[in-house]
């Protein structure tokens, strides 16, 4: 058995840096990182506008007091406001602590670091590196996992977290190049495992994207929180639904529609372009379905709207969003310096996720808290984000509370002993497991029954949600679920045998989107991100309420916790 101080689960920002902020303040403790892909791979690496801050480079009005308002407001007065201030307040530090580490910000002419504006922020605060910040992050932080000494399994799959008597003893995982398994023993377990958004058929989110924590969190018995606020992002690149960054409007580009109109004008005519993205999201698939969408022939009444930059002129999107313009050429053979951009709202972002408190502890009811285990980053649900993330917030959340984390875990181990696990068993299991799948004699294939689950949670659970509709997609989905057991593996090897993996990927994505179905259904208001046609207004007297929903395979319970309120009393939400 392997035995570690700490095992982080997931390579991304959070992971990372909480591994850092362990080793940094007790370099003796023995911390070990454990992902699927190499992490300079994790999908951190994929975010592109960059990471607020109040650093006051290019707006010295600006405070910690207006980024915590734009977040709660931008929120829907959902999010917990103590997590909020402590996500702000920390925000320039960790941006200096980044740049001291060695990431390569873009630059004020001054030499300072260069700000930009992004959607629902009312400065200028968003520190970035061009269109590329995740990138720039990780590789540092990636760089500094050697330099402190972190023991990195790379290419490992997590298929269980190890919880008894309420206390996380550690993880079972194989290694994806040979198809063993171990179990790891630890005094803390971290789940820094990202989001889901390959539950949705279009996605800015990698493949690996897959929910994979949080289903091992929900499988192991504990709630998941706020898991019907999901975010679309409203600008993917049509048809693929890869992101095209916010940057690009905070740099100056328009949203435009089949007449030719900057329709965000009818929407939020003060921000316009820079409103928060579940109002722009919507406001585009308003305008779509009233046929005043783009088609590819440039006639209306298409599926997107356009993305139009020509205005801004080749040194500057050259300059600011240069990945945006590659993507665009690359992937579908538009010129954004000459030709506007196809977009349409695509799945991003997780706003739920495994409940935690600001040490980044996990939560097993709205008291009680989980001995030993941690989580941090989108996996996470603080909740600094409330029912709808502004852009450039996510980075900095991985980072402030992966830092928290970090230190927490540190503190926690230090008087610690190793649980006691009887490893044969959970090898057993697991073994079990893989030999059911690698002989199970069905017909239906993994990537057919993801498409129709995916394209389930597309069509009942996007962007506008009814009562009816989202019955209509449980019912779905739970037929989809007991298909599983019907799936037809391909591939018998112990060699790179990836389709296990997307086997255990598929499961796990099912139970997630049962989760976020049935969450959702139970909110009956709009609030952010969870805009529901039969109940369009936000409902503070009942629903002013976090979620937490335990799955189980008899179907899912649903709890509420009280929302943190210690700032900015709740208002109407205008822009
Ligand atoms: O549009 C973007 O660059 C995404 C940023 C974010 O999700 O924070």
């Amino acid at each position: 058995m392997l035995k570690h101080d700490v095992i982080i689960v997931g390579g991304g920002l959070a992971g990372c840096r909480a591994a850092l902020e362990i080793k940094r303040t007790q370099p003796n403790l023995d911390v070990a990182l454990v992902a699927k892909t190499h992490p300079i791979r994790s999908h951190s690496v994929a975010a592109q506008g960059g990471m607020a801050a109040t650093l006051n480079n290019v707006d010295p009005e600006d405070t910690w007091e207006a980024h915590a308002f734009d977040t709660v407001k931008g929120s829907d007065y959902l999010a917990d406001q103590d997590a909020v201030e402590i996500l702000t307040r920390e925000a320039p530090d960790v941006v200096i602590e980044l740049e001291h580490m060695g990431v390569l910000f873009s630059r004020l002419p001054d030499g300072r670091i260069a700000q930009r504006a992004f959607g629902g922020h009312s400065h200028r605060r968003t520190c970035y590196a061009a269109d590329k910040t995740g990138h720039a992050i990780l590789h540092e932080l990636v760089n500094n996992l050697r330099r402190y000494g972190v023991c990195v399994y790379d290419e490992w799959y997590v298929m269980q977290l190890i919880l008894e008597d309420a206390q996380a003893k550690g993880v079972v995982m194989f290694n994806i190049r040979d198809t063993t398994l171990q179990v790891v023993q630890a005094k803390a377990v971290m789940f820094a495992t990202g989001g889901y958004g390959r539950v949705f058929n279009t996605t800015s989110n990698d493949y690996a994207s897959t929910g994979d924590g949080l289903a091992m969190a929900a499988v192991a018995g504990l709630p998941l929180a706020d898991m019907e606020f999901v975010q679309f992002h409203p600008t993917g690149l049509y048809p693929v639904g890869v992101l095209i960054s916010e940057a690009v409007r905070g740099e100056g580009a328009y949203l435009i529609n089949a007449p030719g109109d900057r329709f965000m004008a009818n929407y939020a005519p003060k921000q316009m372009e820079l409103a928060p993205r579940d109002i722009t999201s919507r406001a585009i698939t308003l305008e779509i379905r009233a046929g005043r969408g783009i088609n590819l022939d440039g006639s209306a009444g298409g599926p997107f709207v356009y993305l139009d930059l020509r205005h801004m002129g080749k040194e500057q999107i050259m300059s600011r969003v240069p990945f945006c313009w590659e993507e665009a050429h690359r992937l579908v053979g538009i010129d954004a310096v000459y030709q506007p951009i196809p977009v349409r709202p695509t799945g991003h972002y997780s706003m739920g996720g495994i409940p935690v408190n600001t040490d980044g502890q996990v939560r097993s009811s709205a008291e009680g808290l989980v001995a030993g285990f941690f989580a941090a980053g989108e996996c996470a649900c603080v909740s600094v984000h409330g029912a709808n993330r502004l852009g450039s917030n996510s980075l900095l959340e991985c980072v402030v509370y992966g830092r928290r984390t970090g230190a927490a875990i540190a503190q926690y181990v230090l008087d610690k002993k190793f649980p006691e696990i009887d490893e044969q068993s959970y090898l057993k299991a697991a073994q079990g497991e893989i030999k059911a799948l690698l002989e199970q004699s069905g017909t239906i294939r993994i990537n057919q029954l993801r498409q129709n689950l995916q394209d389930c949670m597309s069509q009942y659970c996007g962007v506008f949600r009814t009562q009816e509709l989202m019955g209509v997609g449980l019912q779905e989905l739970k037929q989809l679920q007991q298909q599983l057991p019907q799936i037809y593996l391909d591939d018998k090897d112990k060699c790179w045998n990836t389709e296990v993996i997307e086997a255990l990927e598929l499961r796990n994505l099912t139970v997630v989107g049962e989760v976020i179905l049935s969450s959702a259904l139970n909110r009956q208001e709009s609030r952010g991100a969870h805009s529901r046609e039969d109940y369009p207004q936000r409902d503070d007297a009942n629903f002013l309420k976090h979620t937490l929903a335990y799955y189980s395979a008899a179907g899912v319970e649903l709890q509420y916790k009280p929302v943190s309120i210690t700032l900015f009393e709740p208002q109407e939400r205008k822009y």
